[in-house]
């Protein structure tokens, strides 16, 4: 008994010295100062962190600092934090960044932290005015401003990422990720600048975030289970997406997904899931809560949209084969943009099923909005707008 004790307090002593003994990597010692390309630097700093027995933190003290590409690659021995004051910006080009998907990459790492007050600028003006992707299926590839790629129990706080080129953030393949007072800034008219998208993914929670941005504030891709949103401000932007699912068979389910205390101001959407119609993929979404969320002047503050063909991409001959059961939307207030303010069209192939209402309280130009329902019986709680045919 005694001994043991001796050797539990002895272990907490022990593990309690090894955090306080995370060792500082300062990018100066590898000649990384501000106003020069710190491309080299972050990499040398990122091959003796990933090296060290123990927890390290690499440090960009505050200044700007200009970098194209860099692959912060495990698997690596100890924790590492990368903490940054400092403004990093990418170049203006694509073609100069040096890596056409992820212009900040972090793969294959187990307790991984982003902290500090820093802005990851990807310069994203050029590549929003070049972007024809909308008319061009062999359009240039534009970087993200970071790509997460299976990362284990991580977390990324205090950060801004600014005007990426392309989707601000991808996660993919990762678990246990936390993002927690992050910041997403881009234009409003910028171009497919999706703030945080994940997918393959389990346990990501986005916490004390606001994102603003020209695509969807955040959107959840095939696979990605046990999804936490909390506390997050959108706008301007898309809303919060589930989907686009169903273009192929190698999808993966969406299961459990919790969106509470969400604030949208002057939204395209709010509380979107969208599947193709005339698609293959048959991977159903369920067991996703919505709670607490208020609209500001949202278009579509709450949409199922079974027959998302956007630019005419697809045709609507036949249902998509996507099952979405058990969702609720409880307490949703606020404005709508359309008298449609609820828009539940779901496949006239796999009708929904479980899909709750409760307390919803939108308002059209001052009068309650209505609700829009296909293939869909929800069950009402409290108060919300009768279903109208479409
Ligand atoms: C999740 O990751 C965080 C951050 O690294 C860590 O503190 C926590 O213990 C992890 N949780 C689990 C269940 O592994
Ligand atoms: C988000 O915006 C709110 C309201 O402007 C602000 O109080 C909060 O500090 C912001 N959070 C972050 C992480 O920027
Ligand atoms: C609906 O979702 C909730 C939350 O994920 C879960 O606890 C519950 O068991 C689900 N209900 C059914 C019938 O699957």
């Amino acid at each position: 008994m005694e001994l043991s004790t001796t050797t539990l307090v002895l272990f907490i002593l022990l593990a309690v010295s090894g955090i306080a003994q995370s060792i500082d990597i300062p990018i100066a010692k590898f000649g990384g100062v501000p106003n020069s390309d710190i491309t080299q630097a972050l990499t040398n700093a990122w091959r003796e962190a990933c090296g060290s027995a123990t927890a390290s933190k690499i440090v960009v003290p505050g200044g700007t600092y200009r970098m194209r590409a860099v692959d912060m690659r495990g698997p690596c021995k100890a924790p590492i934090e990368l903490y940054v004051d400092g403004t990093i910006i990418a170049p203006p080009n694509p073609r100069d960044v040096g890596d056409e998907w992820q212009w900040v990459k972090v793969e294959y790492v187990d307790y991984f932290t982003l902290s500090g007050s820093g802005v990851f600028d990807g310069q994203g003006a050029m590549a929003w005015k070049n972007n024809d992707c909308g008319t061009n299926s062999n359009c240039a590839r534009t970087p993200m401003n970071f790509g997460f790629n299976f990362v284990k129990n991580a977390v990324v706080r205090t950060v801004t990422s600014k005007d990426s080129k392309n989707f601000n953030v991808n996660v993919l393949g990762c678990q246990n990720f936390t993002f927690d007072g992050f910041k997403i800034a881009a234009p409003g008219n910028s171009i497919n600048t999706d703030g945080i998208h994940m997918g393959r993914s389990k346990g990501v929670r986005i916490l004390n975030t606001n994102i603003s941005t020209g695509d969807d504030c955040i959107s959840i891709g095939d696979g990605s289970v046990h999804t936490t949103i909390y506390n997050v401000r959108c706008g301007p932007g898309h809303g919060i997406s589930v989907g686009s699912l169903g273009k192929y068979t190698t999808e993966a389910p969406v299961e459990g997904l919790v969106v509470k205390k969400v604030t949208f101001s002057n939204t395209d959407n709010g509380l979107r899931i969208k599947t193709w119609p005339s698609a293959p993929g048959t991977s159903p979404i369920s067991n996703l809560h919505y709670e607490d969320i208020t609209m500001i002047n949202v278009r579509n503050p709450i949409i199922i949209d079974q027959e998302y063909c956007p630019w005419n991409q697809c045709n609507k001959q036949n249902p998509s084969k996507i099952r979405i059961s058990n969702i609720s939307f409880k307490n949703i207030r606020g404005t709508s943009l359309t008298k449609e303010g609820v828009n539940l069209i779901c496949s006239s192939g796999a009708p929904c099923r479980q899909v709750k209402l409760g307390d919803i309280d939108l308002k059209f130009n001052g009068a309650p909005a209505v609700a829009v329902c296909r293939n869909v019986r929800p069950t009402v709680v409290g108060r919300a707008p009768p279903c109208v045919a479409a």
